[in-house]
């Protein structure tokens, strides 16, 4: 999920005090080991992601502290703090609480551990676009996820949190909650010899599909299709940090069953960022409207109505080839290509069972829901955009690589991703019905690196207002959807996609 903008606005007001960070680097303290030449080998980890349909997100089920206790948490892209409930947090002792936020998933006992330090009092706190958030203390402790080992993670410990679930934030450090800076898990999996690069890959998998996998220091050529092309992470504009993972979308099509392709983007290629904890897709009210007029779309996200994008279901039956097709850097950039049945979907009937109110005048009988909204200020790929590619995030070199990925592959061919080598931008499977393995051999860089660089005007920044749908969120959701949160938190089985829309 994507920070609120106010917590990144003070980041900017404290340009100054990041400026000289810059200049004069605070070092993360180096293990020793590192120069005495007893480096650990590095290698890769693989962590499986629960696909959890009716809480709307990726788990991942990492254990922390000494005797280790599992925590699940959201894997998320669009952040950098790894926190995790307190089993004392308000949300986790509260009914009336729970019947809201929905009940407490797994929570960790700081008492109860014997590797536990507090960092400091009631420094933590983050707030996300879509109005929830958490507050409570810093505090590090030992933390266990693929396999791999992570000593003294500094970690937020939630006391007050309006999200049932920790979170496990991937992105850059510079993007933390905290006022100060500090290594998080990616840059501990570095310091601590785990991994010989700063980079992973994240395969998300089918809609359908139970499990995703998030491949810390490496990637797996099984998992997608074709050539793994690379693009460059665009830095902040006004402060040219790297915080978030934006690239530069410079096409966006549909393509029909027939080959018709609709052209929606303009001249200017744009900033969108890649965040797995956004259930939905976010582009710009100049494109995203023309889709829904092109498909006959009721757009019923504004302030008042139901949050969702009602659709035609008939596209499913009638369009059944269509493609919402996303280009980045340029022609000969990495092109992924959405299926329509990850874009419209089939979940208004199972809401409308949870309360849902579908507005009376809609103009057709069976209404599917778009995976696909308006925003304004900053563009996000959500996991509906997400499931379709392979992605490669590399935070060492600044650059992001993807293919289409090979969706149900059960086959695993891992590749480690080094500093010297940077992403090999290796060849996947031939095709999706055959899955078979056709790269093998060494990491090597091939000669697609030379992609051509499109400028962003980064309308992306931290400081691009908050207005707009995702901010009209920080109201209480709608009744339906606390209704729904609730009932699905209760476990009740709901077939359709996330639920909880940022
Ligand atoms: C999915 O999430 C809900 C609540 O968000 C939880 O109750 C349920 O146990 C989860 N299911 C799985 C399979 O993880
Ligand atoms: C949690 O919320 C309570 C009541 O609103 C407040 O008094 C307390 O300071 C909060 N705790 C933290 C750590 O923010
Ligand atoms: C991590 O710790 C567990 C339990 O102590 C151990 O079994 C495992 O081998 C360790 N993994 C690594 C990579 O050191
Ligand atoms: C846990 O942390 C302690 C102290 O920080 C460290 O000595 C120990 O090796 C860690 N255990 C694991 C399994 O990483
Ligand atoms: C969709 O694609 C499949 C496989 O390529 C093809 O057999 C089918 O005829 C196509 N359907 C339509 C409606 O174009
Ligand atoms: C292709 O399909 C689209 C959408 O169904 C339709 O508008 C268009 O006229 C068709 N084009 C051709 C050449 O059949
Ligand atoms: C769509 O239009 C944009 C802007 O003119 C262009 O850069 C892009 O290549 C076009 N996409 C396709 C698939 O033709
Ligand atoms: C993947 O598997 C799911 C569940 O079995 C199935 O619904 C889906 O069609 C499969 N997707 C592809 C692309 O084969
Ligand atoms: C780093 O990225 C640039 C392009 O962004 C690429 O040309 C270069 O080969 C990469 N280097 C490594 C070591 O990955």
């Amino acid at each position: 999920m994507k920070l609120l903008q106010p917590l990144l606005a003070v980041s900017a007001l404290a340009t100054g005090v990041r400026a000289s960070q810059k200049v004069v680097p605070v070092p993360f303290s180096r293990q020793a080991e590192r120069r005495t030449g007893l480096r650990r080998r590095a290698g890769t980890f693989s962590q499986e992601l629960n696909n959890n349909l009716t809480g709307g997100g990726y788990y991942a089920q990492v254990t922390v502290g000494t005797p280790p206790q599992p925590v699940n948490l959201i894997l998320d892209t669009g952040s950098s703090d790894v926190w995790v409930l307190d089993s004392r947090a308000n949300l986790c002792n509260s009914e009336a609480l729970q019947l809201y936020y929905g009940d407490c998933l797994a929570t960790y006992d700081p008492s109860q551990s014997s590797t536990y330090s507090l960092v400091s009092d009631d420094s933590f706190s983050i707030q996300y676009v879509d109005g929830s958030g958490a507050e409570g203390n810093y505090i590090k402790d030992n933390l266990s996820i693929g396999g791999a080992n992570i000593t003294a993670l500094q970690m937020g410990l939630a006391e007050n949190s309006t999200i049932n679930s920790g979170l496990l934030g991937v992105g850059f450090s510079a993007n933390v909650a905290a006022t100060k800076q500090y290594p998080n898990i990616i840059d501990m999996f570095m310091q601590q010899d785990l991994i010989a690069s700063e980079a992973y890959s994240l395969y998300l998998d089918d809609l359908h599909a139970e499990t995703g996998t998030i491949l810390f220091g490496g990637l797996d050529t099984a998992k997608f299709i074709g050539e793994l092309k690379a693009v460059p992470i665009q830095p902040d504009a006004e402060t040219g940090t790297y915080s978030s993972f934006t690239v530069a979308l410079s096409s966006f099509t549909t393509t029909a069953d027939n080959g018709t392709v609709a052209n929606y983007t303009r001249a200017a290629a744009i900033p969108v960022i890649l965040d797995s904890g956004t259930t939905l897709t976010y582009l710009p009210s100049s494109i995203a409207d023309r889709v829904f007029d092109a498909f006959g779309a009721y757009d019923d996200t504004s302030s008042g109505g139901t949050g969702l994008v009602y659709v035609d279901c008939g596209y499913l039956s009638d369009s059944k080839n269509l493609t919402f097709d996303f280009q980045f850097g340029g022609t000969d950039g990495p092109l992924i290509r959405v299926p329509i049945d990850e874009m419209i979907l089939d979940n208004v009937d199972s809401y409308t069972g949870l309360g849902l109110q579908v507005p009376d005048d809609l103009p057709f009988d069976n209404a599917c829901s778009f995976g696909l909204q308006a925003n304004q200020g900053y563009y996000l790929l959500g996991d509906t955009f997400l499931r379709s590619a392979y992605v490669v995030y590399d935070l060492s070199n600044k650059t992001i690589a993807m293919a289409p990925a090979n969706l149900n592959s059960t086959d695993t061919h891992v590749v480690e991703i080094t500093k010297e080598s940077g992403i090999p931008l290796l060849s996947g499977v031939a095709s999706q019905v055959t899955a078979e393995q056709t790269a093998t051999g060494l990491p090597g860089i091939s000669g697609n690196s030379a992609l051509p660089t499109v400028t962003v005007t980064s309308t992306g920044s931290p400081s691009a207002s908050s207005t707009g749908n995702a901010a009209a969120r920080a109201v209480p959701a709608p009744n339906w959807e606390a209704a729904a949160v609730a009932t699905i938190a209760a476990g009740f089985g709901l077939v359709g996609a996330g639920l909880i829309l940022l």
